[in-house]
């Protein structure tokens, strides 16, 4: 039988290398982070949501977010966290959600970077919410949801 951690360690993707590029650094991925959760907070269906998980002060999740995509992005090592258990609480949040999020990341990414560096930047964020919408959607069984 495949157990989910089996699934979601296939979706996990191979080393890579960090991104090298002028103009691609802790200062803009610090831009890049609070243009798109300026976004995220203006949206109609994700602004309520994370209004209600952050009540007080922004700055330490844009800061956490920062580590977040200086590691993904230069492999910096700056992200200790652990995403999967921070949404899988979010019990109201759909496979529908994640579009809306990917599509509010790409159109940041493209107004701040080249093309082909937002690509790099859209790719990862793909990648982790397809692992992110495995480990909160995913079941073997169709029929366990409705038990
Ligand atoms: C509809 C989609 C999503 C929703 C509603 C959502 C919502 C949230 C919320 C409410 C938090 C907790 C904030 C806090 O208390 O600090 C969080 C944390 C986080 N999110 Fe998302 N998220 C979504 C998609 C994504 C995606 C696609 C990524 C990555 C590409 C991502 C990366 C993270 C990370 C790294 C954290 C910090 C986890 C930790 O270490 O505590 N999220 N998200």
């Amino acid at each position: 039988m495949t157990s989910r951690s089996a699934v979601i360690e296939r979706a996990r993707p191979a080393a890579e290398l960090p991104l090298d590029h002028d103009g691609v650094d802790r200062a803009s991925m610090g831009k890049l982070v609070r243009a798109f959760y300026a976004k995220v907070r203006n949206d109609e269906r994700l602004g309520p949501i994370f209004a209600r998980e952050i009540t007080g002060d922004w700055e330490p999740h844009l800061e956490k977010m920062t580590d977040f995509w200086c590691s993904v992005i230069l492999k910096s090592g700056d992200y200790h966290g652990r995403p999967v258990p921070a949404h899988l609480k979010l019990g109201d949040v759909t496979e529908a959600d994640f579009d809306i999020w990917l599509a509010l990341f790409r159109e940041t990414a493209s107004e701040l970077f080249a093309p082909e560096i937002a690509a790099v930047f859209v790719e990862r964020a793909e990648r982790i919410a397809a692992s992110l919408k495995l480990a909160m959607f995913f079941r073997l069984d169709p029929a366990a949801g409705r038990r």
